[in-house]
């Protein structure tokens, strides 16, 4: 979704600005542009298409200034242009927004009736004529920006910066994220702290409905009536470097490489010698985010320990990669912790009114703890009086500070906008989780414990001779170019992995694909097969196998073209397969983090086959902040 930037200080704002827009380029966007305070007047410049097109109309323009704003425009209202592109003027005040403004109709007719001149399409603009509207009359640009509030519905933030007052920048938050960087006589905002990792690891994370006043040396938050509110910063410990592609041709192909490192980095503070202690989480702690790195450990276990006893049934909720690592979750926590588990897709979830019984755990998984619809259903979830689980990757985002309990995957910053490296380390945490809540729930034979736990310390060392076959999963890619479909199927665990599979190959590589259970294919998908259908099977040697193999069968008598995935050098499924991919053999708790590997790969390398934009696939955006 939209990226925004903004800031003050002695730096070239031009300079600040570009760079923290290319760190958010893969939230999506499909125009961009930036403002700046130049000699007394707001220069402004968009461009259509990508940041290299603004850097190509800006570059040979003098920049000075100490304070202005960027933003990459991820359309809503109005078709992608550069008309409808951010920075959005009117009079002396220019702002840059994201989220929606839903009474957006009713404004302009007021404006239009007032006679104002409305160049754009877009909600945006409007917002900025009512700020001009009421600055005019009360020369305070925080004042203003709080009287037009109440005129305004939706989810939105916006970043605002006023001619007549070259020493300041007002910000608001409702919904889409919002972070302040802290400098040293500069100060910084943005929608990500990737953007702003190379000036300060200081930020303050604004609530919604929040105003923030940012001077070079000062900044003020205050609610959106204009009462003082203090806040401590915060200290990130991500670096700069971790953003960075480190040789590697693509963000998306640096974050399957990293996968043992992070995996490794999901569940080793919960490993304890042969056992596991799911603490860290932080449950009903109102002091949490203070204390978060100091936190008894021990102490926090028994607390985790005291409120999942009382829960008697598990909701999980999330969005799409998200929401496949939920649907494997489901067979972890049914066998491990011997609990009923929902899952549910966040925008079905928060719409249907749903029915959630006392003692119900809901919980959600998000990377960035951003997307709009998982927002809605924990907030929905809470407001039913259910106990809450955020698993995030992005620390103090708006799910993580709503949620009752915390983790984390801990996988670092990710930045191809197809999930890779999130997504296996929230199916190690997810391990982690359900082990925890079997041991819990005494479900958990302490063997099997320990045999499990040994399985997860050598799942990294695992995953590394997965990447070592890379070669074969590019030849294998490059056989798929020419078939019609794809249907990737698997049963068990197998079954949410091959809907992620497929989701990979659509996402990157622009393929119809399906993700199917392999029982359900006599219902219905059959009739899809025949030569020109390519059938990706998932299947480890589990207690599946034998039936996966009849479903595979009974694709090879319809001359359905067979790539298998299995454990180890199984002859069986190389007998009946036309290409074979081995997997190192592992416990059914660990497969589907080997066994994904290989898809994430070939849909890469079909994707850059294919000559397309790998790390910022067409139509996708990271962080899916509106609905
Ligand atoms: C993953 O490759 C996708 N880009 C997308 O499905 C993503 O998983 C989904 O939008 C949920 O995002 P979240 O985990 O940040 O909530």
């Amino acid at each position: 979704m939209c990226g925004i930037v903004g800031y003050l200080g002695p730096l070239n704002p031009k300079d600040v600005i570009m760079q923290g827009l290319k760190k958010l380029e893969y939230r999506g966007y499909d125009s961009a542009g930036l403002a700046i305070i130049q000699d007394g007047h707001t220069k402004l410049i968009r461009a259509m298409g990508k940041l290299q097109a603004l850097d190509d109309k800006i570059k040979n323009e003098s920049w000075t200034g100490h304070i202005g704003i960027g933003h990459t425009r991820w359309a809503t209202h109005g078709v992608p242009s550069e008309r409808n592109a951010h920075p959005h003027k009117a009079r002396g005040i220019t702002l840059v927004h994201n989220g929606i403004i839903e009474n957006y109709h009713e404004i302009k007719e007021r404006l239009l009736a007032k006679g104002a001149h409305i160049a754009s399409d877009t909600d945006s603009e409007l917002v900025a004529h009512l700020i001009a509207e009421e600055y005019e009359k009360v020369k305070d640009l925080k004042s203003a920006v709080e009287r037009v509030l109440p005129q305004l519905t939706g989810a939105f933030s916006i970043v605002v910066l006023c001619e007549q007052s070259p020493n300041e920048l007002i910000a608001f938050k409702d919904g889409p994220p919002l972070v302040v960087g802290l400098g040293k006589g500069e100060n910084f905002v943005a929608s990500d702290v990737q953007a702003l990792i190379k000036y300060t690891n200081e930020f303050i994370y604004l609530n919604d409905r929040e105003i923030v006043k940012l001077e070079p040396s000062k900044v003020q938050l205050f609610s959106s009536h204009g009462v003082a509110i203090e806040r401590k910063s915060v200290t990130l410990n991500w670096s700069a470097e971790l953003t960075e592609k480190q040789g590697f041709a693509h963000f998306m192909l640096k974050e399957i490489h990293e996968q043992p490192r992070t995996v490794a980095a999901a569940v080793n503070s919960h490993l304890v010698e042969n056992s596991v202690r799911l603490d860290r989480v932080g449950f009903n702690d109102q002091n949490y985010f203070e204390n978060r790195e100091t936190l008894d450990v021990e102490k926090d276990w028994q607390n985790t320990q005291k409120v999942l006893q009382g829960v008697e049934r598990v909701f999980i909720i999330a969005c799409g990669t998200s929401f496949y690592a939920g649907n494997v979750a489901k067979y972890f926590l049914e066998k491990i912790a011997k609990i009923p588990v929902e899952i549910d897709i966040a925008s079905e979830f928060r719409y249907r009114d749903p029915v959630i019984p006392k003692n119900t755990l809901v919980m959600t998984i998000s990377q960035s703890g951003e997307t709009a619809d998982t927002l809605a259903a924990i907030r929905l979830a809470k407001e039913k009086g259910a106990l809450t689980l955020s698993l995030c990757n992005v620390k103090n985002s708006s799910i993580d500070r709503i949620a009752d309990g915390h983790l984390y995957m801990n996988a670092g910053p990710e930045i191809g906008v197809a999930s890779t490296k999130a997504f296996t380390a929230t199916l190690a945490i997810l391990n982690v989780f359900a082990l925890g809540f079997g041991k819990i729930r005494k479900s958990l034979p302490v063997k099997e414990e320990q045999e499990l736990v040994a399985s997860l310390r050598a799942l990294p060392s695992k995953m590394e001779v997965v990447l070592s076959y890379d070669k074969y999963f590019q030849a294998a890619a490059k056989t798929l170019k020419d078939f019609k479909g794809f249907l990737f199927m698997g049963r068990g665990t197998s079954y949410p992995i091959a809907m992620e599979g497929a989701l990979k190959l659509k996402e990157l590589a622009y393929f119809h694909a399906e993700g199917y259970a392999a029982g359900e294919m006599k219902h219905g998908p059959i009739a899809l097969i025949d030569e020109r259908m390519a059938i990706v099977m998932v299947a480890p040697r589990d207690h599946y196998f034998e039936k996966t193999v009849s479903n595979i069968e009974e694709v090879r008598a319809r001359g359905g073209y067979i790539i298998s995935l299995g454990s180890g050098d199984d002859q069986a499924l190389k007998r009946i397969s036309k290409q074979y991919l081995p997997i190192p053999v592992s416990d059914w708790m660990t497969n589907p983090i080997l066994f994904v590997v290989p898809l994430q790969l070939m849909a890469y390398h079909l994707s850059s086959e294919l000559g397309y934009d790998v790390d910022q696939p067409r139509n996708l955006a990271k962080s899916v902040t509106v609905e």
